[in-house]
């Protein structure tokens, strides 16, 4: 009797060690029955749409099978096939609070997806992705089962500066396929700063034509071997943008743009000295790191009517080119040592009846964001436009740390949450990484371990945490390869810390997973850090 049960114990737990070695999805689906046998794709299989306007997904999945696996599937509209081995893509009326949410079925003549919108089928698209084949060129099976999957957080953020080093439209595209393989929805694109301005604004030619290129690029890490002398630069023209949009859209990303302002604008002034508050005093695009702290550097936006009437102008342009219902102003590690200086803002201040300069940037957040909201859009900015009162409609992105954004849900503000420690993915991956980073390291296992709801939170504010963000600055990252080994596998850590309900999380389960998707990236021809 006793060997039975050990017998019948060993069994059971053999099968789930298959179903585990069967079925590896990153980030973890809610909820995975494994059942027994497969869906074996062939040229004969049909994607039939039964939901309407599915097909931008269909394609999808289409192009990705067509390009792995050489199959060129059938794209059946009418939803009339009666194949005999068919993807079913179709919405099933699901009871999540905000979109992603799907289910599939896969049986031996069919795979089923319902998913509660568009974005639902699309990240069920991508756990067929995950179930197929992790070789190119590999018999493409799927094994049997029953998913039932939704995201834990709306908000599922990849950001990348473009300023400190340049990535092209090309690039830009593989970045965005990177994110949405790991069911994460927002692109946030760093897009100015001081080492170089990339957005083409037709009002204002010389941001691009003076702003975007520096006369050299710092050697080394801060503070360096010296500079070289190649000129650098770069920048997205407005059509170039609607592309990286539209590939975006595509893919269920939402792309949010960064203007920063006030600090962090050398670029801009470079290119435009009348917006600096020593317009006299010469002007160039940073060519390295900036000492913030130190203060010895002028990139701060005077808070003048002339600099609000550009900023409205460039901010115009901007919502015209990107749907997002957010524009990120940026709003961190401003000087105030340049407003202190400026006779004309204390003035202001005076004028005004701003207690410092923290209330002077504060006033100047809450014009810029009374004009984007005059725009039907809404602000997100780094955590330090909290100082001197937050704009009344602004959602916090809390990087240092994560009182800023503790703070501001108590304050009913969305929060997106990206700290330092666990979120920077320009820090190295380890001690004595032998790539260079900025700062601590943050280990995969300090990502894993992130939740982004603080506990401190009662239920009342809870709802006010949107989600979190891989941040990519980019410094020290001057090409794809570097900035692939920065960004993975940490992201495919991320994207379970978002996704996955935080009661079924395990760091070793995950690690195990990590062995698959490694064999995925390896396909995709990423260069991730081993
Ligand atoms: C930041 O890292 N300065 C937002």
């Amino acid at each position: 009797m006793m060997t039975v049960r050990i017998l019948l114990v060993s069994l059971l737990l053999s099968t789930n060690i298959a179903a585990q070695n069967r079925i590896q999805i990153s980030p973890k689906p809610v909820s995975v029955k494994e059942n027994p046998g497969e869906f074996k794709l062939s040229s004969e299989t049909e994607i039939v749409l039964w939901g309407g306007s599915l097909k931008q997904e269909a394609v999808y999945l289409r192009d990705y099978l067509n390009q792995y696996f050489q199959l060129n599937l059938k794209i059946d509209s009418s939803g009339k096939s009666k194949a005999s081995s068919r993807i079913v893509l179709n919405y099933d009326r699901l009871d999540h609070p905000f979109p992603g949410a799907y289910n599939m079925t896969v049986k031996s003549d069919e795979v089923y997806i319902g998913g509660d919108n568009p974005s639902g089928v699309f990240y069920g698209i991508q756990s067929i992705i995950q179930l197929l084949p992790s070789k190119a060129g590999e018999i493409p099976v799927i094994p049997n089962c029953e998913i039932q999957d939704s995201p834990r957080f709306a908000y599922r953020g990849v950001h990348l500066d473009v300023s400190r080093h340049f990535f092209p439209v090309e690039y830009i595209k593989r970045y965005l396929d990177y994110i949405a393989y790991h069911k994460m929805n927002v692109f946030h694109w760093h897009l100015t700063d001081d080492q170089g301005w990339r957005i083409e604004i037709k009002k204002y030619p010389l941001l691009t034509e003076v702003g975007a290129w520096r006369d050299g690029t710092l050697i080394g890490k801060h503070p360096g071997k010296g500079y070289d002398t190649i000129r650098y630069g770069g920048f997205y023209t407005q059509e170039q943008i609607k592309e990286v949009v539209a590939y975006a859209t595509s893919r269920h990303v939402e792309v949010i743009p960064e203007i920063e302002m006030p600090g962090h604008s050398m670029a801009a002034i470079a290119a435009y000295p009348f917006l600096s508050t020593t317009p006299d005093k010469p002007k160039k695009v940073a060519k390295g790191w900036v000492n913030y702290g130190d203060y010895e550097y002028n990139n701060v936006l005077n808070p003048s009517d002339t600099t609000f009437k550009f900023l409205e102008d460039v901010l115009t342009e901007v919502m015209e080119l990107f749907p997002s219902q957010y524009i990120h102003i940026g709003g961190d590690e401003c000087s105030k040592r340049w407003w202190k200086e400026s006779t004309f803002c204390q003035k202001l201040k005076k004028e005004k009846g701003l207690k410092d300069e923290k209330a002077l940037q504060s006033y100047f957040i809450q014009r810029v964001e009374k004009f984007v909201n005059s725009r039907g859009k809404s602000i997100i900015g780094w955590n330090e436009i909290l100082q001197g009162g937050l704009a009344p409609n602004a959602t916090v992105m809390s990087w240092m740390g994560t009182s800023g954004g503790i703070t501001a849900a108590k304050k009913k503000h969305y929060v997106v949450m990206t700290p330092g420690s666990a979120c920077y993915f320009d820090h190295p991956q380890r001690a004595n990484d032998d790539s260079t980073g900025l700062g601590k390291p943050v280990l995969i296992d300090s990502v894993y371990a992130y939740n982004p709801m603080p506990k401190v939170l009662t239920p009342e504010f809870q709802k006010y945490i949107l989600g979190a963000q891989a941040n990519v600055w980019t410094e020290y990252i001057g090409n794809t390869s570097k900035l692939e080994y920065m960004l993975f596998p940490r992201l495919a850590a991320l994207s379970e810390v978002v996704w996955t309900p935080q009661k079924d999380r395990s760091f070793s389960e995950f690690k195990k997973r990590l062995v698959k998707q490694k064999e995925r990236y390896e396909m995709w021809g990423i260069n991730y850090s081993k």
